[in-house]
């Protein structure tokens, strides 16, 4: 399984803020591109992957979201913010990961919580970060968990909290959250 975290500092947290003009949903357009290089690739999904997304924004700050490829997922490229629309009007105020719909699940939980909860479960928590250890250089484990910032990195308390958490880096640029799954899906795929 191959785990990927996304965290939104700005993400609205209620279905009816999630309009047409996806960048005034708190930049949930970066959020759809992230979903569709997590799930898609040519003319199929990717099994054994999982995507974590945090959302932070307004008014119901934190939600959870998990995705997990699925056969029945009702998932198309051409519907992401239909899909993660329905589930944040689903979901409730509590801990406790509710499905919504086969392989899509929501509850409430902070950042922290939940890195701190992979790490329990002794997954191999990274951080992607440009100045961390090359990628190709990297003994991955087989069940790694990405860790991925938004459009704005991530803000000075989750940094502190991210601080013991090992590095690793794609390349020498900046990208954009989705290049980098698409990138380091590519490298795990050559690694196995
Ligand atoms: C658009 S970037 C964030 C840019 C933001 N201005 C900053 O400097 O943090 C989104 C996220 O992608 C990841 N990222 C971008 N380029 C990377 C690279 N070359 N190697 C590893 N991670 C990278 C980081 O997790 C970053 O938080």
């Amino acid at each position: 399984m191959r785990e990927f975290v996304y965290y939104s500092r700005s993400a609205v947290t209620a279905g009816n803020m999630i309009k047409d003009n996806l960048m005034q949903a708190g930049r949930m357009d970066i959020v759809c591109n992230v979903i569709i290089s997590v799930f898609f690739i040519s003319n199929k999904m990717r099994d054994d992957v999982k995507l974590h997304l945090i959302f932070d924004g307004p008014p119901h700050a934190p939600r959870h979201l998990v995705l997990e490829s699925n056969e029945e997922m009702p998932i198309s490229k051409k519907n992401v913010a239909g899909l993660i629309k329905r589930m944040l009007y689903k979901s409730k105020d509590e801990e406790g990961l509710r499905e919504i719909c086969p392989g899509c699940s929501i509850e409430r939980k902070s950042f922290e919580k939940l890195i701190k909860d992979l790490d329990k479960d002794g997954k191999d928590v990274l951080l992607l970060d440009g100045k961390g250890v090359d990628v190709r250089e990297a003994d991955l484990d087989k069940h790694p968990v990405f860790i991925i910032g938004d459009h704005e990195g991530f803000p000075k308390e989750k940094k502190k909290f991210l601080k013991k958490i090992d590095k690793i880096s794609v390349g020498p640029k900046v990208l954009f959250a989705s290049q980098v799954v698409t990138i380091l899906h590519n490298e795990v795929d050559r690694k196995i």
